[in-house]
């Protein structure tokens, strides 16, 4: 029973994780992001290229190169001018924790 139990909660934990990050999505994000025109859409960011979507960018983010990894998410939003010097974006969130589950729910937007 109580194997049962673990095994159903690791399996809800990624779920649990995105849900996390859409309330902080929501509260941190939302206002310029996915239904104002303050932002880029961030539908399919999550391993898309870098500054790709139709959208005045800044010369700072339209310099860089790549693709949104977990990784270039998680640096982007610890320090955004850090990772794009000039960049428009200044919101940063500095727990690790809720980077990771903002990441999560950005990948579930498509
Ligand atoms: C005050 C408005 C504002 C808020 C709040 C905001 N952003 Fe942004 N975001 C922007 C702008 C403007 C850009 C484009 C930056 C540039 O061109 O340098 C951007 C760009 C991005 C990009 C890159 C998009 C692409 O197409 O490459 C990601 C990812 C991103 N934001 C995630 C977030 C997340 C996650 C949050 C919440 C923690 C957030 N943003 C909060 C305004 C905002």
């Amino acid at each position: 029973m109580l194997r049962a139990v673990a095994a159903a909660l690791a399996l809800a934990a990624t779920p649990a994780v995105a849900q996390d990050g859409a309330q902080l999505f929501n509260m941190q994000c939302r206002m310029c992001h996915n239904g104002s025109p303050m932002g880029p859409s961030l539908a399919g960011v999550a391993g898309g290229d870098i500054a790709a979507k139709s959208f005045a960018y800044s010369p700072g983010l339209k310099a860089k190169d790549g693709v949104w990894t977990d990784e270039n998410l998680d640096a982007y939003l610890k320090a955004p001018t850090t990772f794009a010097p000039g960049t428009k974006m200044l919101v940063s969130v500095p727990n690790a924790t809720q980077r990771a589950a903002i990441v999560a729910y950005l990948k579930t937007l498509k």
